[in-house]
């Protein structure tokens, strides 16, 4: 084997990348799989416009001179998808949607051929995983398809290019990833070097044919497939379904958006007929409150640009056994105990005898700081089993001294209070200003826990 700089070694495996041979890899724990391989197969792999035949001799354009066509957006027919998308789909790019099995990945992304097959342009589904029966069963279920829409069960990246190329569909559905293998690539489907390799082809069939492709992504747990993660970096655009797989309702997010702001959500709800998008998800996720319930608070979560109201729901309890249990679902446990250590020392409520039990009604989850006030709020309400006014919601991030800190876009927040009829709002004393006033909500601002907690009644 000839050493030198310009080559690396690879696990046949999984893909680990080293600068020297070894006998296990570390990542796959796999035996004697690493080869050897120049170094620009992995180094220069990708897309790059423009790239030139060694004769070739290459000029630099300033930005001026670069022509401006303005990009058509292609509407997906799904306006929650359209939104996370930042306003269409863009011809030439790539579209990873990840998530987990079941999420409804295939069914969303059938919706999408269909709605671009309705309006008589040409969209080719590709299934590695579903045979043409099973896809049509699914069909069924969502409605009638136009004849444009095209069907191909099929692995082979070649074969599949070859197709791509011939159609010149306007866009293609490749479900999933994963499936794909190249024979240039001795791994098995799924492992990182085949769908990397798989990536890279559909990038350049989606730059050079001009066709928006959607790739659909596993994540598994145990990384025994390779999980879209490792591909996010290469494809332009990467969007997340995440949801309780036993709740109705789905949200898709944008991750990563070459041509539009990120963190934007859609919400959708699954139904017997395919996905339906949910055009308010704070009347969604307030569905069912119970009214007069101690512990239980609605408060406002930022998700990009939109507010979004959720019910945060504890239940504090004297513990049973010495050490007290606490659990959070949809929120992050560390913080929940935090704020619980806030409460007990800043507005002197002794939790530390306390099982508590948080949970954020709908299976939603929030990461966003701004509903630790609501989060303490529940504590106290259900420690003290006082409810809290049925049209009251609050928002705010809490400090370690207790003290209610400033979060993003207050105004909208009220907006969005308003708007669903809430008559109060509690919020951190310094986000109070002039412009925030909204008809028939009375503005609460409070500087600390105990002040929240005093106009809490
Ligand atoms: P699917 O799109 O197959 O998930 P993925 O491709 O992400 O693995 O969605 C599967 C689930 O959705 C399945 O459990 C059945 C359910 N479903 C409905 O509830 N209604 C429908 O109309 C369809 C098509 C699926
Ligand atoms: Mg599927």
């Amino acid at each position: 084997m000839a050493k030198g700089k310009n080559t690396v070694f690879f696990c046949r495996k999984c893909g680990y990348e080293s600068p020297k041979w070894m006998g296990q890899c570390p990542a796959c724990r796999e035996w004697n799989t690493f080869e050897e391989e120049p170094l620009t197969a992995g180094a220069g792999a990708g897309f790059r416009p423009g790239a030139s035949s060694s004769g070739r001799v290459l000029k630099p354009v300033s930005l001026s001179g670069v022509e401006m066509s303005r990009q058509q957006r292609l509407t997906s027919g799904i306006g929650e998808l359209d939104r996370v998308l930042g306003g269409g789909m863009i011809p030439g790019s790539l579209v990873l949607v990840g998530g987990d099995p079941g999420i409804g990945k295939s069914t969303l992304l059938l919706q999408v051929c269909r709605h671009v097959a309705a309006e008589n342009k040409k969209v080719l589904y590709i299934s590695g995983e579903e045979s043409l029966q099973q896809i049509r069963i699914r069909a069924e279920r969502i409605g009638d398809f136009s004849d444009s829409l095209l069907l191909l069960c099929d692995t082979n990246l070649d074969d599949i290019a070859e197709v791509l190329k011939r159609e010149k569909p306007a866009a293609t559905v490749i479900d999933s990833v994963q499936t794909m293998y190249s024979e240039a690539v001795s791994s098995a489907p799924g492992s990182v070097s085949q769908v990397r390799q798989a990536t890279n082809l559909f990038l350049q069939l989606a730059k050079t044919l001009n066709i928006t492709i959607f790739l659909v992504g596993h994540v598994t747990k145990e990384g025994v497939v390779a999980g879209p993660r490792v591909l996010e970096h290469m494809v332009d655009t990467v969007l997340y379904f995440e949801g309780d797989r036993y709740a109705a309702y789905r949200i898709l997010r944008s991750v990563k958006n070459r041509f539009g702001s990120t963190n934007e959500i859609g919400v959708f709800e699954m139904r017997k007929d395919g996905l339906a998008e949910v055009p308010n998800p704070s009347e969604y996720m307030l569905n069912g409150k119970p009214e007069g319930a101690s512990g239980s608070v609605v408060a406002c979560s930022m998700e990009g640009t939109r507010p979004i109201l959720v019910e945060i729901q504890a239940l504090v309890c004297k513990t049973g056994f010495g050490l007290p249990r606490r659990t959070a679902a949809g929120a992050d446990l560390n913080r929940v105990n935090l704020l619980m250590a806030v409460l007990e020392k800043r507005a002197s409520i002794s939790l530390s005898s306390c099982d508590a039990y948080i949970n954020i009604a709908g299976g939603i989850r929030m990461n966003e700081p701004a509903i630790d006030l609501g989060i303490v709020l529940a504590v106290v309400s259900s420690y003290k089993d006082i409810p809290i006014h049925d049209r009251t919601i609050c928002f705010g991030e809490v400090g370690l001294s207790g003290e209610v800190r400033a979060v993003s876009m207050p105004a909208q927040r009220v907006q969005e209070a308003g708007k669903l009829g809430f008559e109060r709002c509690i919020l951190p004393k310094v986000c109070v200003t002039e412009h925030l006033k909204c008809e028939g909500i009375e503005i609460v601002g409070v500087s600390n826990v105990r002040e929240a907690i005093a106009c809490m009644g």
